[in-house]
């Protein structure tokens, strides 16, 4: 890469696809469905068209699916988008904003962009407590980022839990509840959210087309809350930050719930299959419920050397050092036969 290209604060997965097996981006690796790829295709024709200004169509789906209001809805280019307008809609430089020490980067590199005080909880366990990670919010903070489940430790909460949590947290305090992961759950006693935005005036549910709906590449997320927060999030929303193409993909994704569910389950059997598969004494494996498993290893130098010796075999998976944990991999459960292969290597490795 020439030296002065400008670098993205962001560290992403490996860029490569073509003849990879890409276990890095937590993506849907069994890409969109037939219905959807076919409306891409058809829809193509209508490029020169600018989007709909505020992405009706979309959101009117978004609404049917989930039996929430459109009108509370803002479309971003991917969930990422929707949280870069909740800074700007509602922080100044200065403000506080709470998360955990191992969060989705975005929340920090937007913090430091918007200049906040980012206030981290050490949640190093994997799993912690929400009254531990309460006592980080004060007076002073505008915002707490929550990712349930979390990327990339997998933490997750479940409904008592998070209710308990809300009903602790200072109304002037916004709740961001990032829900990019959550159709991958299937536990009755979780909840994404959405039905608890009419109770709570201070909780942002932050959604994403990019994982279980598999549009990574067409940048494609929502936001919901009480009209107030969304009015506010509004002033900062770019006329067309959504494509035309993006917001016909996402319709017509929506509308293959079928799919949708053989996704879960293919997702559930592909990592009880790596779990169970995958043995090798330099790698204890983390379960979570989402797309993804984490693989920890006893010392920072062996957890690159795995995640090389996979490259060498043609599979990218996520060193996870840029999170601040350099003994760990992520690895994104894909199709069956990505797993077969990923396992298959896997149980070669040896320092
Ligand atoms: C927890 C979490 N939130 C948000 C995002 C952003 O997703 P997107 O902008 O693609 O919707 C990701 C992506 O990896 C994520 O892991």
């Amino acid at each position: 890469m020439n030296k002065n290209q400008p670098k993205n604060a962001y560290q992403g997965g490996a860029e490569e696809f073509k003849g990879f097996i890409r276990l890095s981006s937590n993506e849907n690796n069994y890409g969109p469905p037939k219905n959807v790829l076919t409306t891409i295709k058809k829809k193509t024709k209508y490029s020169n068209i600018y989007p709909e200004l505020d992405g009706e169509s979309l959101r009117k789906e978004i609404s049917k699916t989930y039996s929430i209001k459109a009108n509370q809805i803002i479309l971003g280019a991917g969930s990422d988008e929707v949280l870069q307008m909740a800074y700007a809609a509602f922080t100044k430089p200065g403000d506080e904003v709470v998360f955990t020490k191992y969060a989705f980067a975005m929340y920090d590199i937007y913090a430091k962009n918007f200049k906040c005080k980012a206030i981290k909880f050490n949640d190093k366990k994997f799993q912690f407590n929400l009254d531990d990670f309460q006592k980080c919010i004060t007076a002073k903070t505008k915002i707490v980022f929550l990712a349930n489940p979390n990327n990339p430790t997998g933490s997750i909460f479940y409904k008592k839990q998070l209710i308990n949590f809300l009903n602790k947290v200072n109304k002037k305090t916004l709740v961001i509840l990032d829900a990019a992961y959550c159709e991958y759950i299937e536990d009755q006693t979780y909840a994404d959210g959405l039905n608890l935005v009419s109770k709570y005036p201070n909780l942002v549910i932050t959604r994403s087309f990019s994982k279980i709906y598999s549009l990574g590449g067409l940048r494609i997320g929502w936001g919901y809350s009480q009209l107030k927060n969304i009015a506010k999030m509004y002033e900062f929303k770019k006329p067309f930050n959504v494509t035309r193409l993006s917001c016909y993909a996402a319709i017509e994704s929506l509308r293959n719930q079928k799919w949708l569910k053989q996704s879960v389950k293919n997702n559930n059997d592909n990592r009880n299959y790596t779990l169970k598969k995958l043995s090798n004494d330099l790698i204890n494996l983390i379960d979570t419920k989402a797309n993804f498993i984490v693989l920890e290893f006893t010392n920072s130098r062996t957890a690159q050397k795995y995640v090389d010796f996979l490259y060498k075999n043609k599979i990218t998976v996520r060193l996870l050092a840029s999170y601040g944990l350099p003994n760990f991999v992520r690895m994104t459960i894909g199709t069956k036969s990505d797993m077969k292969e990923a396992v298959r290597v896997s149980n070669k490795f040896n320092v």
